[in-house]
């Protein structure tokens, strides 16, 4: 069986005022009726595949985590605690120990909890197809066709094909975040893909990689899972061995210096979800090209992502490639191809409070 570990760790500040600290992106209804955690939960459902979910966040998601669990009705989830945010490595090796605890042969599927697949069928096939490496020991990634020299995703070059396990390649080289130029040519030469953010792996073996590669990590994160305390479904990992841990994500810590890493090409309709200009693209649109979410009345308007909130009316004529966005008090408008520089609110507000 497969356990589902959902990491749950961001507060999403691209996508302020709807997503916060204390309520961020992946709890919030954004790419339809269900939040992007719930839609993440629901593609590891299926009993027959899938064991039951973990998640791993922070104490202040506790309580959102828990409200989407039971709206979808899962009971049997697990939810670790981070005492704090050690980024993706640490939190990937708590949900391991406690994956192993379970079952020594246990095999994890780690999921970000704020990204989007309209074609969920094919993510499962490709685990289907990655599974006999993985059982031989393989840390496999899921590899999205880039589109756009994108610096803010990994990069995995494809190798040869597995001859055992159609439609699975070695991965030659796994780069994250480089810059331009480097985004440039991978793109130009093919045979490059993005990494997912989506790992399917033995938690042994990637606990071994870790080790290997980042001991610190390792030891700070196995320390304070053998010293747990478990409260109903929540672990929570002893502070003071975890606070030890460098922070790392898992691509930096272990997938760029890996051994036996393999990709599963694989096109799940995806998207990370990183601000308001992907929930443009990714949104029903007027014949004007327009995204209209609640009241909204768009008038000679092209190309806008127009969101009202409960209670709130947008009303917009003569513009174009712009983002509104109303949510309680606040009001956001930004230009479409400046959408990134949201941070810059939230920055100033954090600065200025
Ligand atoms: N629990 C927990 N704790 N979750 C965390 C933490 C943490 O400390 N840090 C990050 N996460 C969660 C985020 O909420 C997100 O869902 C996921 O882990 C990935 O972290 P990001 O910080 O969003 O990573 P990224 O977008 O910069 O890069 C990763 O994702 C890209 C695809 O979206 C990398 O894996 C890239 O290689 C990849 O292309
Ligand atoms: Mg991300």
């Amino acid at each position: 069986m497969i356990i589902p570990i959902i990491l749950s760790g961001g507060s999403g500040t691209r996508l302020w005022p709807v997503s916060t600290n204390s309520a961020p992106k992946q709890f919030q209804p954004l790419t339809g009726k269900d939040s992007m955690f719930l839609q993440t939960l629901d593609r590891a459902v299926d009993r027959s595949r899938f064991a039951a979910p973990m998640i791993v966040c922070g104490p202040a998601h506790v309580a959102h985590v828990e409200a989407d669990l039971l709206a979808a009705g899962v009971a049997d989830a697990r939810i670790v605690v981070e005492p704090a945010a050690r980024n993706t490595a640490p939190a990937i090796a708590l949900a391991a120990c406690a994956a192993l605890a379970d079952d020594p042969d246990a095999t994890i599927l780690v999921m970000p909890a704020d990204h989007v697949m309209t074609d969920v069928p094919a993510f499962l096939s490709a685990i289907e197809a990655a599974m006999p490496a993985v059982e031989a020991g393989a840390l496999a990634t899921f590899g999205i066709a880039p589109s756009h020299p994108e610096t803010g995703y990994g990069y995995i070059a494809a190798g040869a094909p597995l001859a055992a396990t159609p439609g699975i390649f070695e991965v030659r080289r796994f780069v994250e975040k480089p810059p331009r130029d480097n985004a440039e040519a991978m793109l130009a030469q093919g045979g490059h893909y993005w990494n997912a953010g989506i790992f399917l792996m033995r938690a042994d073996r990637f606990l071994a990689e870790l080790e290997r590669q980042q001991p610190a990590i390792a030891a700070s994160c196995s320390a304070a899972m053998a010293k747990a305390q478990q409260d109903g479904v929540r672990i929570h990992p002893e502070t003071d061995a975890f606070l030890s841990s460098p922070s790392d994500s898992i691509d930096y810590a272990v997938m760029e210096g890996a051994e036996q890493v393999v990709v599963a090409p694989v096109d799940p309709g995806w998207s990370d979800v990183g601000g308001w200009a992907a929930l443009h693209e990714l949104g029903d649109k007027d014949e004007s090209g327009n995204v209209r979410i609640g009241n909204v009345i768009a008038i000679d308007a092209a190309n806008n992502y127009l969101r009202a909130c409960e209670g709130k009316r947008v009303a917009v004529v003569g513009v174009s490639d712009i983002i509104v966005v109303t949510h309680g008090d606040d009001i956001l408008i930004i230009p479409r191809e400046r959408a990134q520089e949201v941070k810059a609110i939230v920055e100033y507000m954090a600065a200025n409070p």
